[in-house]
């Protein structure tokens, strides 16, 4: 694989839709509806506009923070994502990426490699669940983490199964059999060296779901899991107060958009929360998480760590963040469109673009640490901020 070094997050989408066949890139855009959601999280960032200074800036910038009890070298996570199968070496090469630089790693319960396999590649990974299954199998997938080495929990809690885009969902076969090969073969001679990239390894893209299986379980597939999580009962929130409980570790809710929600996620006793949509993936019409953000963190900020996932490309876009109050971000596309682009090279890459773009940013707005940053840096429009519950 070319390994060529790309200077925008931008670059490195397009690096990924030109080298992966064209149902596995629209896997990865994702989106819901009408992509309302999915777009305003990106045009969220373009409308904050900063107010930097020319003179008395700080020669030394410090970016490092503590977010879950993790140091990191700088304020940014790596999201859960569950179609890390798109390179040979998925969340291996994720998590490989993340340690090189400093940063931790969120691997979803829908990752295609074990917890225990990303664990060995990274001493600093939060293990994601969703409410799937009952209490008993929620338990032991708490247990396996554990063991494995997991640092934290990430619960996400956003998700209404929402179908249907209006730019059409790509079709993703159940498993890699005849059927499949047939359909999905033109498009895949169609882009040779992502077809090379795994046929030289001997391994086809491996859709199972292994950290969804209980001890003694073969791994389910993508669709057996999902079905498992669609016809569990939903949770109450004692339910999630009850889960929290059995973690003694750092633990976080993510996909919160609600003040009310916020404070609840407080009372349970979580360690942090990410302010989410899901990327735009979940339900199309709740606002980018850059607008939502101000109202949770005047709400809960001094009680609760908040992360905000959702539209971050750019090491300016986190500062941003940053400067609205949260803690860190978490970024989901740019650091799959590394790892499509280039593998562990690929989101280490990203990663350096943001460090780079943070820096900047910073020294722009004379600031010598990101926890300085706050919302005198930026400029908002007049009706921009929601709050939401
Ligand atoms: C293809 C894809 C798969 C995702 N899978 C998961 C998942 O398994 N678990 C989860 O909590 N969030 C998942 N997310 C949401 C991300 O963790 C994150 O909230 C979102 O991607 C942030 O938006 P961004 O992609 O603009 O950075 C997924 C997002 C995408 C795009």
């Amino acid at each position: 694989m070319a390994q060529k070094w790309f200077e925008t997050v931008a670059i490195a989408q397009r690096r990924a839709e030109k080298r992966l066949p064209r149902s596995v890139y629209g896997a990865l855009v994702a989106g819901s509806e009408k992509g309302l959601s999915s777009k305003d999280n990106l045009a969220s960032f373009d409308e904050l506009g900063f107010a930097p200074h020319v003179a008395g800036l700080s020669n030394d910038r410090n970016l490092a923070t503590t977010v879950m009890g993790q140091s990191l070298s700088m304020p940014v996570i790596i999201s859960p994502t569950g179609v890390q199968a798109v390179h040979p070496d998925g969340e291996v090469a994720m998590a490989r990426a993340a340690a090189a630089r400093g940063v931790a790693m969120g691997l979803s319960s829908f990752a295609s490699r074990s917890i225990e396999e990303v664990c060995s590649a990274s001493e600093q990974v939060f293990f994601q669940l969703y409410w799937s299954g009952d209490r008993d199998r929620l338990l032991q997938r708490l247990d396996r983490a554990k063991a494995a080495g997991a640092k934290g929990i990430i619960l996400t809690l956003d998700w209404s199964f929402s179908n249907g885009r209006d730019w059409g969902s790509p079709w993703i076969p159940e498993k890699i059999d005849a059927k499949a090969v047939i359909k999905l073969a033109p498009e895949v001679l169609a882009r040779p060296a992502w077809f090379w990239s795994f046929a030289k390894t001997g391994h086809l893209p491996n859709l199972t779901t292994p950290n969804m299986a209980l001890p003694g379980e073969p791994a389910p597939t993508f669709f057996g899991a999902y079905y498992e999580w669609m016809h569990s009962t939903l949770p109450s929130w004692s339910d999630v107060e009850w889960l929290r409980s059995q973690w003694s570790g750092p633990f976080m809710v993510k996909g919160v958009s609600r003040v009310d929600d916020a404070k609840r996620v407080v009372d349970l006793g979580a360690t942090a929360l990410s302010v989410s949509n899901h990327g735009g993936n979940n339900l199309d019409g709740t606002p980018a998480p850059l607008r939502s953000l101000p109202a949770v963190v005047d709400a809960v900020g001094d009680q609760i760590e908040v992360v905000l996932d959702g539209g971050v490309r750019r090491g300016s876009d986190v500062v941003k963040a940053l400067a609205l109050g949260a803690n860190a971000v978490m970024i989901g596309r740019a650091s799959l469109w590394g790892l499509a682009a280039a593998g562990q090279a690929g989101v280490e890459n990203v990663l350096d673009i943001l460090r780079g773009g943070i820096d900047s940013a910073l020294m722009g707005l004379g600031k010598s640490d990101v926890k300085e940053l706050d919302r005198t840096d930026v400029l908002a429009p007049a009706d921009f901020f929601r709050r939401l519950g």
